[in-house]
């Protein structure tokens, strides 16, 4: 019996869990030097934010407007004015690589008959760009973005969206995000949940307890297949 018994469906978070964010700002090195870390924190924080606050006041917006929105104002922040650069940035996000083991976890995932997913706040668009340019095409049952409800994670919506396009019940779903915040919101929809904290943060103080924290998602396929 694996440690999540029951599960029918694998749902993953997109930035941050299987695309790496980071690899825009690390990628303009030769420009940002050590101003890249910075770059990518900001811009990160700040596009999470505007999603958040889009959806309180009903103003929604999809994330590659807020994607560059963000960039904008994180560069202005830290005085990033080299021509060029905002436009390289943008192309880079729209082509984020896959953290390593996502392509194999998903093979596995699916050799024990589980169905994968992507729940994601990107827009269909960019959602399409990074599953097919990483070739993830073939490993996914469905591509999910919030765009069919109309608001952000965590509004609840967005999380019953995945149970009603995938024909399961909370229960039976195995969510994954390295997003802390995420994680916790699904935990508290009432979703079996691993929270990949790729990246060392601390338990949120916020409604839900995620069952499991690994820090890559190849320990998922040893959590959940039957
Ligand atoms: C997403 C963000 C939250 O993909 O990482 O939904």
């Amino acid at each position: 019996m694996p440690a999540l018994p029951g599960i029918r469906a694998c749902v993953f978070d997109a930035y941050g869990t299987l695309f790496d964010f980071a690899a825009a700002a690390n990628s303009c090195r030769d420009v940002l030097g050590e101003r890249a870390g910075a770059l990518t924190t900001l811009w990160r924080d700040k596009q999470l934010q505007y999603t958040w606050l889009r959806s309180l006041q009903n103003r929604y917006a999809d994330l590659w407007q807020i994607t560059g929105d963000s960039l904008d104002y994180s560069l202005e922040t830290l005085g990033l004015a080299e021509p060029g650069l905002r436009q390289r940035l943008m192309d880079l996000y729209r082509t984020l690589a896959v953290f390593p083991e996502v392509p194999e976890t998903l093979r596995q995932l699916r050799a024990a008959g589980l169905k994968t997913a992507i729940l994601s706040n990107g827009s269909p668009a960019m959602l399409e760009t990074a599953v097919q340019g990483n070739d993830l095409g073939g490993l996914l049952d469905a591509v999910i973005s919030v765009e069919e409800v109309g608001a952000f994670k965590p509004d609840p919506r967005v999380y019953q969206r995945a149970l009603d396009r995938l024909g399961v019940t909370r229960t039976e779903v195995s969510f994954q995000s390295s997003n802390s915040w995420d994680a916790y919101a699904a935990s508290a929809f009432g979703m079996r949940v691993v929270w990949c904290n790729r990246y060392g943060q601390k338990p949120e103080r916020l409604p839900g307890q995620p069952d499991h924290v690994v820090t890559s998602l190849a320990a998922l396929p040893a959590l959940v297949c039957p």
